[in-house]
């Protein structure tokens, strides 16, 4: 595992930025899969910014995005399209029809789930998958349970996911109870992984995930075991680790 030290959350932002660019200038016509939450988005705001220079070109890239709560439109303002949409994919060269997020209206979560497994196995392997961490350790939403989920399902979220998530909604009752995200197989198929973690209210889950035993208990643990992964953290987040 690579580990790059940021001083802030500035700092964490342009050096995920940085790698991210690196794969699109290598591959251009490369899969990314995305996140959402508010980690990635310094790092979204960068390659933005190097889009609109001309230093960065996306019109052949392809996006698969993490996760989508159940029963929220592209159009609702919590949803995660819109997120993408907002953060993103309306500042950059992409074309919308090569990015992809779950269909949060589908109500039936089998058919939704197939769909989404499908357009990911369409496009080959994901060469680079951006995750941020919940502070149970939740990796998309893979939440702590007895056994890792492997392909896209439908989840109910803790209490604690629902309590981080009111943040962005009125009150916690309209946090949505359930989403689909990809599983923990998928994203382990990703020939590289770039986690991002900022602040010291990570500190403790990341210490946990990165240095502690590997279990479903702490679904991001199981990143130790692949071959390509990449963690850029700031200080605050990395303020527990041991060298
Ligand atoms: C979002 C996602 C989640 C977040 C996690 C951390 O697509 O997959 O796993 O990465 O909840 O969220 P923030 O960055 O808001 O702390």
């Amino acid at each position: 595992m690579k580990i790059y030290r940021a001083e802030n959350y500035e700092d964490m932002s342009r050096k995920a930025a940085s790698i991210i660019s690196a794969q699109v200038i290598l591959k251009p016509d490369c899969v990314l899969g995305l996140a959402t939450g508010s980690t990635p988005v310094g790092a979204y705001q960068q390659l933005a910014a190097w889009c609109r220079e001309g230093d960065l070109d996306f019109s052949q890239v392809k996006t698969v995005n993490l996760d989508e709560y159940k029963g929220l439109s592209p159009e609702n303002p919590q949803s995660y399209r819109f997120f993408m949409n907002q953060n993103l994919f309306s500042h950059i060269n992409i074309s919308m029809e090569n990015t992809h997020v779950p269909d949060g209206l589908e109500a039936d979560s089998q058919k939704a789930c197939q769909a989404y497994n499908e357009i990911i196995s369409s496009m080959g392997a994901i060469d680079l998958q951006l995750l941020g961490i919940g502070h149970d350790g939740h990796i998309g939403f893979n939440e702590p349970g007895p056994a890792f989920e492997q392909e896209t399902h439908c989840v109910t979220l803790t209490p604690l996911t629902i309590e981080a998530n009111k943040r962005f909604f009125e009150k916690a009752g309209d946090v949505p109870r359930q989403a689909y995200t990809m599983g923990i197989k998928t994203i382990m198929h990703a020939r590289k992984i770039l986690l991002v973690v900022s602040g010291q209210d990570k500190a403790e889950i990341l210490k946990k995930a990165i240095q502690g035993p590997i279990t479903p208990e702490v679904p991001a643990s199981i990143l130790q075991l692949h071959q390509d992964m990449t963690l850029v953290a700031d200080e605050a987040a990395l303020s527990l680790f041991t060298e």
